[in-house]
């Protein structure tokens, strides 16, 4: 089977190969097809960029894509970043500038209710219009200073439950066996499994 990797993110492209290694499937990445059109991530689910992003990925590739959508979920902020992660300090931010807005929109949020999650979302779409979405969270807290230089985004403000190191101490193997995207990639990996396992004889 052939499959696009339908994100520009060098570090999830890395963290998605690196997690589905293995499975019968050769990758390519929007570096094999440099005039695939940008896809506006306008919709207010994680579900639905993910989704957008895969089928118009698939159109255009005529190939089997999967998109992820993810972001950080803050209980004291109602939910935010959320689908708005990416550009929470607006658009163009980056993930220092990002991160800044956070610790500074919790300075006054207490120790035991700064808790959070990472929630991910895979789409799998294919060119005749077929899809499959799956999902993976990883629960925490937030931090009140950026500790290690590891991953990216939130990573160095992100306590996973039960660990006293954030996710950018971790190495990458540590973080893919606890992290929302290694979650969701782990529920495709299942099904593409599943899709390749041969059918019982009757
Ligand atoms: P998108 O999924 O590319 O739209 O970006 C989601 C944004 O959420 C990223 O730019 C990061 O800010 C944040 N994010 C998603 N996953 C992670 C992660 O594993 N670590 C840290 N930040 C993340």
């Amino acid at each position: 089977m052939e499959l696009v990797i339908a994100t520009r993110n060098r570090k999830k492209n890395e963290e998605m190969k690196r997690i589905l290694e293995g499975l019968p499937v050769s990758f390519y990445t929007l570096d094999d097809f440099p005039d695939c059109p940008e896809v506006i991530e306008d919709a207010d689910t994680f579900k639905g960029n993910a989704a957008k992003k895969a089928f118009a990925v698939s159109g255009y590739t005529k190939k089997p894509a999967i998109s992820d959508d993810s972001g950080l979920e803050v209980y004291a902020l109602n939910g935010a970043p959320g689908v708005f992660s990416a550009r929470y300090a607006g658009e163009g931010a980056d993930d220092v500038n990002n991160l800044e807005k956070l610790l500074s929109e919790m300075r006054d949020i207490t120790k035991g209710k700064r808790g959070a999650r990472f929630v991910c979302c895979i789409a799998l779409a294919f060119p005749d219009g077929k899809a499959a979405a799956f999902e993976g969270y990883v629960e925490g807290s937030i931090g009140r200073d950026p500790k290690g230089s590891n991953g990216f985004g939130y990573d160095p403000v992100f306590y996973p439950k039960g660990y006293n190191k954030t996710f950018a101490e971790m190495t990458a193997q540590e973080k893919d066996s606890l992290s929302h995207r290694a979650m969701a990639l782990k529920a495709f990996r299942e099904y593409i499994v599943r899709l390749f396992r041969p059918k019982p004889s009757k």
